[in-house]
């Protein structure tokens, strides 16, 4: 199970540091089922040794360069980070990255052997127009994509769920992921809206190996105990 935390833009450098400390402190040995990866604000990036696993938000498909507000691979070396975020839908929909965009950075950190926590999911408007509607909305989020690489993982967060509270019933998610799974073998995250009173039922159904989760992951005392909930699972498996 992996239990993945993005903290979006909130948590400083110093916020960040307090609670990577205080998470490791809480979780102590993780078992090897349950990994841990934390995506901090580029500027709150930390180089950090321990369970849980800093990666980041995004980067520039450069070593270095004139590409202005941007960060690269020398940035990210720096901190020792080798674990990225690629296609989230607020990269898509609010910076416009474009599939083309995004195929590129994906190759980019591929070639680097980066870990890539690749995100995909619908909007609203497609969802209510069925699974099957929703599915080719899906696969052409994979236009470009490696979906063989070995250090992907994927994430379905469907677009009108983060943020908003809302969530797709257990159905919706089983059926969505086991179609996916069709389609490739890495691990296949939830995301959107996971929080400690759902993760739980989410993390239990059969083809989620793990949640991403945005700002239900805020309060340490809250992830620490998606944290929890995942390895209780695990170890009733
Ligand atoms: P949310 O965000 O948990 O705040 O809905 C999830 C995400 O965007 O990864």
């Amino acid at each position: 199970m992996i239990v993945a935390a993005n903290f979006k833009t909130n948590l400083t450098r110093i916020e960040t540091g307090e609670y990577l400390g205080e998470l490791e402190s809480l979780v102590g040995k993780i078992e090897e089922n349950v990994q841990v990866r934390i995506f901090p604000a580029t500027s709150s990036l930390i180089a950090h040794r321990g369970e849980a696993v800093v990666g980041t938000q995004n980067a520039y498909p450069a070593q270095s360069g004139a590409f202005t507000g941007e960060i690269g691979v020398v940035h990210l070396e720096e901190f020792g980070i080798k674990s990225i975020l690629v296609g989230h839908s607020e990269r898509r929909h609010i910076m416009h990255e474009s599939q083309v965009d995004i195929a590129k950075k994906f190759d980019f950190f591929k070639e680097r052997g980066f870990e890539i926590i690749y995100c995909i999911g619908e909007p609203l408007r497609t969802k209510e127009q069925g699974l099957e509607a929703t599915l080719e909305y899906l696969d052409a989020q994979f236009e470009g994509i490696d979906l063989e690489y070995g250090r992907l993982i994927v994430a379905y967060e469907p677009v009108w769920a983060i943020g908003s509270g809302l969530t797709p019933t257990l159905e919706e998610i089983e059926s969505v992921h086991k179609a996916l799974k069709t389609r490739f073998s890495a691990p296949l995250l939830y995301g959107g809206s996971v929080k400690v009173s759902n993760a739980r039922e989410i993390m239990e159904l059969p083809s989620v190996d793990g949640v991403l989760v945005g700002s239900g992951a805020l309060r340490v005392e809250d992830f620490f105990t998606m944290i929890q909930t995942a390895r209780e699972i695990e170890n009733q498996n």
